[in-house]
């Protein structure tokens, strides 16, 4: 009887780090700063440094940033814009948020991100900004649509939320647009022990307004400049993230050693696997596969023992939520496909080159 594969090992990677989470998590107790706190602004200080950007703002959720993200570009009703319809839904909420239309526009089929080639066409007078994201941890091919962007004159938004660490063409990613947003959310590469996220930019008007916005639109207690939020990140999660950031570059390096072994060991399977384009350096958030017998592979997968996922199945122009939008079958037909294929292997930095094997020999089994 062989162990069972989880499709993700928090609990492994907990263990590694317990006692420093359990005194990060006392000394919060011990000064009650709930709210904020001085390990929050000190994680902010050290995120900042990490990514090479001035001004780090952290917040309850990835989610939260990107919809402060859009707020301080003024991005308002009647207004558009551009991303990707292949990434989890928050990328929209924060265009739907603010009162704005998200406006699809297909991905590449290699690398699964948006396509800069499809990017200009999209533009119209109601465009106010770009937030392509860097799915499953692989930057898109930033230059091209940065040069876009400026042509038009039109902000780009990274959403960064499943690729920290990542890097374009040798620099880390979170610095080419005006802001990037990031998420901690428990399962991703740099995960809180509860909700969080972040936004880093280098424009420092944009970091004080959105201090005040999470902050219920106030910079004196009690005074509230304009509208606001409550999307504060809490003391513990800025503790539980110091505790982690220091393993961030280690663990990225043995995400990679996984995507590593699984692209040797699978290479010569029916299946199509991710490609690391030329300019990138993945943080291998996702390690996403391709067949046509998608679901098949995936009962097989889960009668063997085997966890994975699926990130994501429904693109978000096909979703009910955004019917309105009026979209139909074929709109974003590369979506759509990769949307029916595409089944995700576990990938963690606790995955041990034997439970590697096991996820290789399942997937040989199925096409026996
Ligand atoms: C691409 C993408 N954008 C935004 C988010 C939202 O982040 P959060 O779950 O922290 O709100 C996530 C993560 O869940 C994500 O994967």
């Amino acid at each position: 009887m062989t162990d069972n594969i989880p499709y993700l090992d928090l609990p492994a990677q907990i263990r590694g780090i317990r006692k420093d989470l359990d005194a990060a998590i006392a000394r919060t107790l011990d000064n009650c700063s709930f709210c904020l706190g001085p390990d929050v602004a000190q994680f902010e200080k050290d995120f900042a440094k990490f990514i090479g950007a001035e001004h780090c703002v952290s917040f309850n959720s990835g989610t939260s940033a990107l919809h402060v993200a859009l707020l301080l570009l003024n991005v308002g009703p009647g207004d558009e814009v551009i991303t990707t319809p292949f990434t989890f839904v928050a990328t929209s909420w924060a265009i739907s948020y603010v009162g704005a239309k998200p406006v699809y526009v297909d991905i590449e089929e290699g690398t699964m991100n948006l396509d800069p080639k499809l990017l200009e066409r999209a533009i119209t007078p109601k465009t106010k900004a770009v937030m392509p994201v860097h799915l499953y941890g692989q930057s898109f091919d930033i230059d091209p649509i940065l040069e876009i962007c400026r042509k038009h004159k039109l902000p780009l938004v990274e959403d960064a939320a499943q690729a920290v660490g990542s890097k374009y063409k040798g620099k880390i990613i979170g610095t080419f647009g005006e802001i990037s947003c990031f998420s901690f959310y428990p399962g991703k590469n740099l995960g809180a022990c509860g909700e969080g996220g972040a936004l880093v930019t280098n424009n420092s008007a944009f970091a004080a307004r959105a201090r005040a916005l999470r902050e219920h639109g106030s910079t004196v207690r009690y005074y509230h400049e304009e509208v606001g939020f409550n999307y504060r990140m809490e003391g513990i999660q800025g503790a539980v993230l110091g505790v982690k950031l220091p393993h961030l570059q280690k663990w990225t390096n043995e995400r990679r050693r996984v995507a590593r072994r699984y692209h040797k060991l699978l290479k010569d399977t029916p299946l199509q696997l991710p490609r690391e384009a030329a300019y990138a350096e993945s943080a291998y958030h996702v390690y996403a596969v391709r067949h046509p017998r998608r679901d098949e592979l995936k009962k097989h997968f889960e009668a063997n023992g085997v966890g994975c996922a699926l990130h994501y199945p429904l693109p978000l122009h096909l979703q009910k939520c955004y019917a309105n939008l009026g979209h139909k079958p074929g709109d974003f037909p590369v979506a759509e496909k990769v949307a029916r294929e595409c089944l995700s292997l576990p990938i963690y930095p606790e995955l041990t080159d034997a439970q590697i094997q096991r996820v290789v020999e399942v997937v040989k089994n199925f096409f026996k």
